[in-house]
């Protein structure tokens, strides 16, 4: 929701600006801007659209200096247009702001600033509001002091001490004021080779380099320059130069962060060979799977071991309930969960979406475990339900892909899932990762309570045998395309499952409505009947997630209710699966065999590569769909 990226070193910063925006554009491209300090002026080049028009206009326009902001919109607060693209300036030009998140009094400060006699607003933004008031407090501080303080008393250095601590104080001044969620980082057109960040609610991370320093809303824009990194906490503001940098919190006390190494390098956040991201990503789960489960099964017990818990097995033992909370994908692999674990374990277990858990007051009991499950680990209603379960003292795990982000540092303890970045901004491969862990806490509090050790080890061997079937799966993606092509002119889709494949027609549902815009929903098989049906007609095919297991049969009664109302019918299936469907489903995709349980994370592939090949088809921007953005950093 949003990227920021800023800069302050020795070489030019436009290029190492537009680098990081172009890694960053997942976050959000309805508008890019740049602003770099030359001199004493901030140059900016911003507009509507995405990074490569900023990167033209800066072609046409070159912005020279060696420190400066930048920022890639997912827009909140004003329509898509050049005005309201970022960086937003203050009343008198001086201060570039760069901004992610929502400002949510900025009505109530701009009607303050306004009365001050500050009219000169030149777009809608809660940013814009933002950059007037720290630039309101600065300029009154100067006026107020003066840079100089007694004559004659000033060094040119002191001077400009003076100024940086005087804008960190401005915007620690105007932060205080502001009710809302904020990622920022601004310079001032005074005060070269230096920036000020600042976050609460929206994450921002400070790249430490030899004599150059970065930020970031995310480490994948400054990979290539560092992978030192250190990721900020709520309400601390960084004062950044070349060679230094200073954290410190809201109140102005000194802030101690140890400095992280990423994980990733550059190569990891390459297409490399594939079209897009979302095509890598889905080709990328026979590793990605290996690695969720890498070093957490025991094969002596017959049992997973999840160090990250920072449980004891008795605490595992006395644990009564749980609750599974997410958004979008994330909730949908929380619904397979709670299919799982209710089997595995005999535990009673809760699906919330994170969005309302967060604002009702769901009863739970004493021992309930809340499990926060995000790839981004930094959406804002799954970081808002998290915080209010440890509010009300549950203990609360993460499942999370971005190490360090806000989900996983503040929660108890957590799974990581190891999926390496991801870029598309359909979730595919971070899905089937926290399908694998979850799979393994029911395995672990199952053979806690009732799960024999024969049960054990065979949910070990099914887990165990999924890369190598997920890589069968792939080699189908020519015959998905082609099937694909055939229904390029329909309406929209529906798609079926039961039991632990009823999430996976709604996560089938809803890659086919975010990368191909179609109209498309996913209903557990048997409401077909409850009203559904209704919709069946041949321009509008069903797709039914139908493998061999012990609902197979049901399944196929309702594809026969489908098929008796021309409906067109795309099956997918295992075992003899396809010898029933034969004469009844117009499309057949048959996968190998799997254990019940884990089904999902097969029959999930199919329908990715689906979805991918149609909105390919459909000629549609598969890694940045219309509207969207990959990590949901507001409410
Ligand atoms: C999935 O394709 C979507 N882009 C979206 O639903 C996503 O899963 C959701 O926003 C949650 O994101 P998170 O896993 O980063 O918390």
């Amino acid at each position: 929701m949003c990227g920021i990226v800023g800069y302050v070193g020795r070489s030019e910063a436009a290029p190492i600006l537009l680098d990081g925006l172009r890694r960053l554009e997942y976050r959000g491209y309805d508008s890019a801007g740049i602003a770099v300090v030359d001199g004493d002026r901030v140059e900016t080049r911003k507009c509507a659209g995405r990074i490569v028009s900023l990167a033209k206009l800066v072609s046409a326009q070159p912005a020279a200096g060696s420190s400066g902001i930048s920022h890639t919109r997912w827009a909140t607060h004003g329509k898509v247009n050049d005005e309201n693209a970022h960086p937003h300036f203050d009343a008198r030009g001086k201060i570039a702001l760069v901004h992610n998140g929502v400002i949510e009094n900025y009505q109530a400060l701009k009607k303050q600033l306004i009365q001050n006699g500050d009219t000169n607003f030149r777009s809608d933004t809660d940013t814009e509001v933002l950059a007037h008031l720290i630039g309101s407090i600065y300029d009154g501080a100067v006026a107020a002091i003066g840079d100089r303080g007694q004559p004659g008393s000033a060094t040119p250095a002191t001077t400009s001490q003076n100024s940086k601590a005087r804008l960190v104080n401005a915007v620690r001044a105007a932060l205080k004021q502001v009710i809302g969620t904020y990622g920022i980082a601004l310079v001032h057109a005074d005060i070269p080779d230096f920036m000020v960040g600042a976050r609460r609610g929206s994450p921002l991370v400070l790249g430490v380099g030899k004599e150059e320093n970065f930020l970031a809303s995310d480490v994948s824009a400054i990979v290539a320059h560092t992978r030192d990194a250190i990721y900020l906490n709520d309400f601390d503001v960084v004062a950044v130069e070349r060679d230094k940098f200073e954290i410190s919190s809201l109140d102005g006390a000194a802030g101690h962060h140890a400095v992280s190494k990423v994980e990733f390098s550059t190569e990891d956040i390459k297409k490399g060979e594939y079209a897009h991201y979302m095509l890598k990503e889905i080709f990328e789960q026979p590793d990605s799977v290996r690695d969720a489960m890498r070093g957490r099964l025991t094969y002596e017990e017959c049992t997973a071991k999840l160090g990250g818990l920072n449980m004891t097995p008795a605490e595992l033992r006395d644990v009564s309930r749980i609750v599974l909370t997410g958004c979008g994908t994330a909730l949908h692999a929380a619904m397979v969960g709670e299919y799982l674990i209710e089997q595995l374990a005999n535990l009673p277990t809760e699906v919330e979406f994170a969005s309302e858990f967060r604002h009702r007051n769901t009863p739970l009991t004493r021992d309930t475990l809340v499990f926060a499950i995000s790839q981004s680990g930094e959406t804002a209603d799954t970081l808002g339900a998290l915080r209010e379960s440890r509010r009300k003292g549950h203990r609360t795990l993460g499942i999370c892909n971005n190490v360090a982000s806000t989900i996983a540092r503040e929660s108890d303890g957590g799974v990581y899932m190891h999926a390496g970045p991801e870029i598309g901004v359909a979730a595919t491969k971070s899905f089937t990762s926290q399908l694998v862990i979850l799979t393994l806490i029911g395995l672990l509090l199952g053979r806690m309570r009732n799960l024999s050790a024969a049960q054990g080890s065979r949910i070990i061997a099914a887990l165990e045998a999924l890369p190598g079937q997920i890589e069968e799966v792939l080699k189908l993606s020519n015959q998905i395309k082609e099937i694909a092509k055939k229904y390029a002119d329909v309406s929209g889709m529906l798609f079926f499952g039961r039991q632990f494949n009823f999430p996976i027609a709604l996560e089938g549902a809803l890659k086919m409505k975010e990368i191909t815009y179609l109209f498309a929903e996913g209903h557990p098989s048997a409401e077909l009947k409850h009203g559904i049906i209704a919709l069946v007609r041949p321009d509008l095919p069903s797709v039914f997630i139908a493998p061999d297991d012990t609902v197979f049969s049901k399944n196929v009664n309702n594809t026969e209710q489908v098929k008796a109302r021309k409906g067109p019918i795309i099956a997918i299936t295992s075992g003899n699966g396809a010898k029933q469907l034969k004469g009844l489903a117009n499309d057949i995709i048959e996968i190998p065999a799997v254990l019940e349980p884990v089904s999902p994370v097969l029959t999930v592939v199919p329908l990715q590569l689906f979805a991918y090949h149609l909105a390919v088809e459909l000629g549609r921007d598969v890694d940045k769909p219309r509207n969207l953005a990959k990590s949901v950093t507001v409410e």
